[in-house]
């Protein structure tokens, strides 16, 4: 191999400067010139020439600055230039890197080979080169050609290069994965460039929480003409599609909700009776399920029913039993008069709650089961439409929550998640397809715990299991949120791998700064100056941390930036809209 067949070139134009002073994982390099430092910037990539011609470390700049009389250096040309020069001050153009790799062209009988982290300390007085240009689409190769082609993932292109950034499929889901960056900074778009790349494998099982029903263009009911869907479509019940009996529609059937996501629906805990209505509801509850099971000859799985078993029950037949204890007598001391039920009246607030509950027609998706809800094998249909990957649809299956209601909305994704976590719990080892859940927005449902109010930390029990267990089960999560600053640390921490996109607030800045390693924390500083669709990525998929341009999906998730000076002047509010849009909101449902 001879030299003009490097990765790394080593030409003038690339040369830097020399290593002034080396610290653990950084080193100061000193600027040959001024000119040198006006092409450098913040996350461009170096090399530092190692003990042959073959060996370099390669570092990432995390600072460029021009420090005046820096104590880097030992007196400068002092004895030479005499006294006259002795007081001048002398500028210093300085070069922090942060060292991330180990790029040898020639090791041993091996070519071209990138390890991550730095392999040994650099030497000072060595020489630094830019990598840029032909030898950053070199390099790049080499390190994407590190992963296997069938698991590459191209999340985009370095800088100005067409050079692919590719991380590790399976890595970046086994130990989850966060997407954070400001409102419009270009995360639903990169969910969705994802999930076209996921959605080529034959077995792709991803399940998207969308809040705002933005993800719909990504499937058959929401597609542009002419384009092919990647996912499935399913809605969250509104009261217009029980009328309309959509097909689409997913309910989550009350009896699914466990205790504790029931009672944090239904129980006012700063009611005096609290404790009353919580083991009246308890005990009714368990009745119920008790009672199904005799009526439908299922007496065998009496042994394993827990209040919590997902058997179904009649929300009315529970409403009666709570009024009947609501309105009881019993025989008084004497024997004779009839006097108070221990529970009665101590129940009418909490019977008034489950009653309002039932009557808001947006909560019907809970309250009114699907027909054959109440059979038996129901349930496991239920689940096969989430998790079985079949020929004929698609294993990507986005979830619209947009009118479901917010106060109960972290408890329904909770729900509905720790259902399909149990399932995939339960399902032999050999047979689990891994799953990933992908959050988005996920500032909504999973919240700090400081922030979290009862009912919110249901769903966050959840997750924050999911976090810590679902590795070993094959469940992943994609935590997608705009606010990282207000979501679980619990859940955050757990993510192994980061990308960061434009992030503009000092807190949430702070968090990813946390999320970081240590050597790469100044990193941090690039946040706020990245363009939209432009991200920092790193952790175990990707063998080189850096700043890349994110692809661009085929299908645009519906969640397009307004031009607000362009539509004041061409886009007419019309009133019928407006009309129809007051309708809407009266029947809690969107007239199409
Ligand atoms: N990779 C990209 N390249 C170019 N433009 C992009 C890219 N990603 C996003 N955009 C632009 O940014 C706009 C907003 O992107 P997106 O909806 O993904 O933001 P977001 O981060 O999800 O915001 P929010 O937090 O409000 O949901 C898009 O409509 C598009 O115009
Ligand atoms: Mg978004």
């Amino acid at each position: 191999m001879t030299t003009e067949e490097y990765v790394v070139s080593t030409e003038d134009d690339c040369y830097i400067g020399r290593v002034a002073s080396v610290d653990t994982n950084r080193a100061l390099i000193l600027a040959e010139s001024p000119e040198v430092i006006q092409t450098l910037t913040v996350s461009d990539l170096v090399a530092i020439q190692g003990a042959t011609p073959q060996e370099f470390l390669v570092g990432i700049i995390e600072k460029v600055k021009r420090s005046i009389g820096s104590p880097i250096l030992i007196e400068p040309e002092a004895e030479e230039n005499d006294e006259e020069d002795f007081d001048v001050v002398i500028d210093h153009d300085v070069v922090q890197v942060a060292l991330i790799g180990t790029y040898w062209e020639v090791l041993g009988d091996k070519r071209q080979i990138f390890k991550r982290g730095a392999k040994y300390f650099p030497r000072v007085d060595k020489q630094v080169f830019l990598i840029k240009e032909e030898s950053l689409e070199n390099l790049m190769s080499v390190v994407a050609s590190d992963t296997p082609e069938d698991i590459q993932l191209v999340l985009g292109t370095y800088g100005n290069t067409q050079s692919k950034a590719v991380a590790n499929g399976d890595k970046l889901f086994q130990r989850h994965a966060a997407l954070l960056g400001s409102t419009g900074s270009g995360k639903s778009w990169t969910v969705a460039s994802l999930l076209e790349q996921a959605a080529k494998l034959e077995h792709t099982n991803i399940i998207l929480f969308d809040l705002h029903g933005e993800y719909k263009t990504l499937t058959r009911e929401g597609v542009e003409a002419g384009k092919d869907p990647i996912a499935e479509y399913y809605k969250i019940a509104g009261p217009a599609d029980i009328e309309n009996k959509n097909s689409s529609s997913v309910f989550v059937p009350h009896w699914l909700l466990n205790k504790d996501e029931m009672l944090a629906l239904l129980l006012d805990r700063s009611d005096n009776n609290a404790p009353n209505q919580s083991s009246r509801f308890t005990h009714h509850v368990r009745e119920l399920k008790q009672q199904y099971l005799v009526e439908n000859n299922l007496t065998e799985l009496t042994d394993g029913l827990t209040i919590d078993s997902p058997i179904p029950y009649s929300i009315r037949h529970l409403l009666d039993r709570l009024s009947t204890d609501d309105n009881g007598t019993k025989l008084g001391a004497n024997g004779k008069t009839e006097v108070k039920g221990d529970w009665n009246g101590k129940l009418t607030r909490f019977i008034g709650r489950l009653e309002t509950k039932i009557d808001d027609k947006r909560n019907s998706f809970l309250f009114e089961s699907p027909e054959g809800a109440n059979e038996y094998e129901w349930l496991a249909t239920y689940a096969n439409q989430f998790l079985e990957t079949k020929s004929d649809s698609f294993g990507i299956k986005v979830i619209d929550f947009s009118e479901v209601p917010s106060d109960i909305l972290p408890i329904v994704i909770g729900v509905l998640t720790r259902f399909l976590y149990n399932v995939q719990f339960w399902r032999a080892e050999e047979d689990r397809t891994p799953i990933a859940f992908v959050c988005d927005e996920a500032h909504i449902y999973l919240p700090t715990k400081d922030a979290s109010d009862a009912d919110s930390r249901i769903a966050l029990d959840t997750f924050e299991k999911v976090a810590k267990e679902g590795r070993k089960y094959g469940v992943s999560l994609l935590v997608v949120s705009q606010r990282p600053s207000d979501v679980s640390r619990t859940i955050l921490s757990q993510c192994n791998n980061l990308i960061a996109l434009r992030l503009s607030n000092p807190q949430d800045q702070q968090v990813v700064h946390k999320m970081m390693p240590d050597s790469l924390s100044s990193l941090t500083s690039v946040l706020p100056i990245l363009d939209t669709g432009e991200a920092v990525v790193l952790g175990d998929a990707v063998l080189l941390p850096s700043r890349i341009k994110l692809n661009k999906p085929n299908l645009e998730p519906a969640s397009a930036t307004k031009d607000f000076w362009r539509d004041w002047s061409s886009k007419e509010s019309k009133g019928d809209s407006i009309i129809s849009a007051v309708e809407s909101l009266r029947r809690q449902s969107r007239l199409r």
